[in-house]
């Protein structure tokens, strides 16, 4: 491999960019994680994470990938041979759905064609249908990664009341998390799934627990076998800053760094930026007479979109032709999806000469792989950049 100058755009949806504050921040002498300076430095991090997931509720943080949050949220809430209600969104659902079953869980699923999110009227009916309340926890990704779709997490709240059910509400957020408007408490989720590598711009390696009361109560008498995951020691240790066992130190400097980026920036600001991003990349799409595999638009994803190949053209070829010449990654199809689609990320420390590079690399890259598609993607993609700028409703405060 010779040297390739320039920056690699890493435009898959997560990992993501790490900016250099972040990078800064995590090279430093690691400290003793029992020591003074910790734990001041680890409730500040649990306070901005708290703001960050719209919770006056703990968050937990554990030294581990998104799956491990997935494990952590449902072996500290549930018991063997409780039944599970999740919604086949696509990969990602499926795979939390495989480790349900692998721990004992009875699952209970709602599939979809991975083309659109969870169907709040299909969770309604079938906590209807469930007399004996035997469904202990409904489980939704909040933005299904492999097709660029999001769920309607407040409508799926609002089915669950409906059904008057008591099941808890568990949502995975790890790639929306920081990027598209989420609110663990107002939208009554229990347990809230996230992890490190997306829109909080961190490497992977950390993954979250935000939990509700009810969800700690139900903890309380789950029977499903747990130590490392354990909510309890981590809670009573995080009340002054410490961990039960080591933390991710020098990752935890990044994520300190990366809270007050966000603070700074203001929330809503980052939602505003992710849609607009979002927005000119669907109209590139579009312009090159290419199909969003999404088919719900109020369900478009804010920080993905996936982008279905026309029939005859191997995504991973065109990726790979991108790949060798542009030197950019995007997102290759996963599970049924492979070969048929690619994934454009656009999430995270990202700004408008960053999308600009990346649509480019993309325009490129289809007329040199010799997949068949219209010019102008590009500039429709600049076209509403230039107009959002300028519109009064970029100024979210
Ligand atoms: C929505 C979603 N859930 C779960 C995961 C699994 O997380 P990890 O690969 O960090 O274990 C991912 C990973 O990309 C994801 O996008």
């Amino acid at each position: 491999m010779s040297h390739r100058s320039g920056r690699h755009f890493l435009q898959i949806p997560g990992p993501t960019n790490v900016p250099d504050r972040v990078l800064r921040a995590i090279d430093r002498a690691t400290v003793d994680h029992r020591g003074p300076e910790f734990g001041p430095m680890t409730l500040e991090i649990l306070e901005g994470l708290r703001a960050v997931f719209q919770t006056k509720q703990p968050v937990i943080i554990f030294p581990a990938s998104g799956t491990g949050a997935w494990e952590a949220a449902l072996v500290n809430t549930l018991s063997p041979g409780d039944r599970v209600l999740m919604c086949e969104t696509g990969h990602f659902a499926s795979l939390w759905q495989k480790m349900a079953g692998k721990l004992g869980l009875a699952v209970e699923l709602i599939p979809t064609d991975w083309r659109r999110g969870a169907d709040p009227a299909a969770v309604e009916s079938k906590l209807k249908e469930d007399g004996a309340r035997s469904i202990k926890a409904v489980c939704v990704v909040h933005n299904e990664t492999s097709t660029g779709v999001t769920s309607r997490v407040a409508a799926v709240r609002k089915a669950i009341d409906a059904a008057g059910h008591p099941a808890l509400y568990m949502v995975d957020t790890i790639s929306s998390l920081a990027s598209i408007d989420y609110r663990h408490d107002e939208w009554g989720v229990d347990v809230t799934v996230a992890g490190s590598q997306k829109g909080l711009m961190l490497p992977p390696g950390l993954s979250f627990n935000a939990v509700s009361e009810k969800a700690r109560k139900a903890s309380q008498s789950a029977k499903l076998p747990r130590s490392y995951w354990s909510w309890d020691e981590m809670l009573a240790n995080n009340k002054t800053g410490y961990f039960p066992y080591t933390p991710a130190t020098n990752l935890l400097y990044g994520l300190h760094e990366a809270l007050k980026m966000l603070q700074e920036e203001g929330l809503p600001n980052v939602f505003a930026r992710h849609a607009r991003h979002a927005e000119a990349t669907r109209r590139a799409v579009r312009a090159w007479g290419l199909e969003i595999l999404c088919s719900v638009p109020e369900e478009y994803s804010n920080t993905l979109t996936t982008v279905i190949m026309p029939a005859g053209h191997d995504a991973d070829r065109l990726r790979k032709t991108i790949l060798d010449a542009y030197d950019m990654s995007l997102g290759t199809g996963l599970g049924k999806l492979a070969g048929k689609v690619f994934r454009i990320g656009h999430l995270g420390d990202f700004n408008d000469l960053a999308l600009a590079g990346t649509l480019a690399g993309v325009e490129m890259g289809l007329a040199l792989a010799g997949v068949p598609h219209k010019k102008g993607g590009v500039l429709a993609a600049f076209e509403h950049l230039t107009e959002s700028a300028r519109a009064p409703s970029r100024k979210v405060a």
